[in-house]
């Protein structure tokens, strides 16, 4: 009995010290400490003993039992100490790496401009407003003396919606929702979204416009041109050659188009000026005597000047873009230079 004892032992320590895993381990510690284990069956067989072996075996056991329970229990610390230090290993940060860099995002080229143009009115007494990019027949149309089947309502390319309704073609139909309010004088610019089924180089479905109104008393063609003017050199720079050149637009009378110097070909035409040398940029005029009939506002007593301007034109005059499309294609080569 006391040989297969330390044979057990033996088998059992070297066994320990052969194991790899934690869970070959418990297997192990089962195999000779479970209920069904090795050396439990001897200790249960113990009471068959003569008296005479009995407490020289049972002592031994229970030698033998704490010899194993620490060889396992060592073997499962070194273990442990095994995996946590693989774990650090393997999940190792290198804290003196640099970070990764977030990069920064900027306003779009056209917001900056649009910016641009509200802080230069603004300063020029400006309130700013805007009505919806849904508007009805009368907005869009009609009080901008453009009844039913006016010839210039084919100039707008328009995208019918249903019941009359029209994404509206400019921003002129917020001139008459601000009139309508009937708080005069008024002086006011509206930048917004417009559309028109149309599109090329210089042409997209949906771009920018800003519009201008002012209306009071002793309002004259004069104060046109001299706020534009000042707007223009203001945007561009006093050397950039402007003209006005006589227009019509069926709520300004008279109406007058503005040309900027061509920024490809400065001036001596090319194919993005169509050889005029020039860049249409926006339209005004003195406010239609009709427009104020329909808003209810008397004629007699006040008269005003509207203007409308292309945001997406301006800002490729000003840094030299050739193509509208690259505004709306996300391309970051592109905005990351503004
Ligand atoms: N609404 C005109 C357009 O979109 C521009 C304009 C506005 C002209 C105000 C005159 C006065 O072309």
């Amino acid at each position: 009995m006391q040989a297969k004892l330390q044979e057990l032992q033996a088998g059992a320590l070297a066994a320990t010290a052969k194991i790899d895993n934690i869970k070959s381990l418990e297997d192990l510690r089962l195999k000779y400490l479970g209920k069904k284990g090795e050396l439990t069956a001897i200790l249960n067989g113990l009471g068959a003993l003569s008296k005479e072996e009995r407490p020289l075996i049972g002592k031994l056991s229970n030698e033998v039992k704490a010899a194993i329970t620490a060889a396992l229990d060592q073997r499962l610390t070194a273990l442990e100490n095994q995996e946590i230090q693989q774990k650090l290993a393997s999940e190792t940060i290198d804290i003196t790496l640099p970070g990764r860099r977030i990069p920064a995002g900027r306003p779009h080229i056209l917001t900056t401009t649009r910016a641009e143009i509200v802080e230069i009115f603004s300063e020029l007494g400006y309130t700013v407003a805007d009505g919806p990019e849904l508007e009805d027949d009368f907005h869009n149309f009609e009080a901008l003396n453009m009844p039913k089947d006016h010839p210039a309502r084919d100039m707008h390319d328009t995208f019918y919606i249903d019941d009359g309704r029209v994404l509206r073609t400019h921003t002129s139909p917020v001139q008459i929702r601000l009139m309508e309010k009937g708080i005069l004088p008024l002086k006011a610019i509206m930048p917004g979204r417009v559309y028109r089924c149309d599109a090329d180089v210089t042409h997209s479905p949906v771009f920018h416009q800003v519009e201008g109104l002012v209306v009071g008393e002793n309002i004259t063609f004069g104060d046109l041109k001299g706020t534009l003017e000042l707007f223009l050199k203001r945007m561009f720079g006093a050397q950039r050659k402007v003209r006005f050149r006589n227009s019509f637009f069926p709520f300004t009378e008279p109406s007058a188009e503005v040309d900027v110097e061509c920024f490809v070909c400065g001036g001596k035409g090319c194919a993005l000026c169509k050889n005029t040398g020039w860049i249409e940029i926006l339209g005004s005029g003195s406010v239609d005597p009709n427009v104020f009939r329909a808003v209810n506002i008397d004629p007699e007593k006040y008269t005003g000047f509207a203007f409308g301007l292309g945001i997406e034109r301006i800002a490729m005059l000003k840094y030299g873009i050739k193509d509208i499309r690259l505004f709306y294609a996300s391309d970051l080569r592109f905005l990351k230079q503004f």
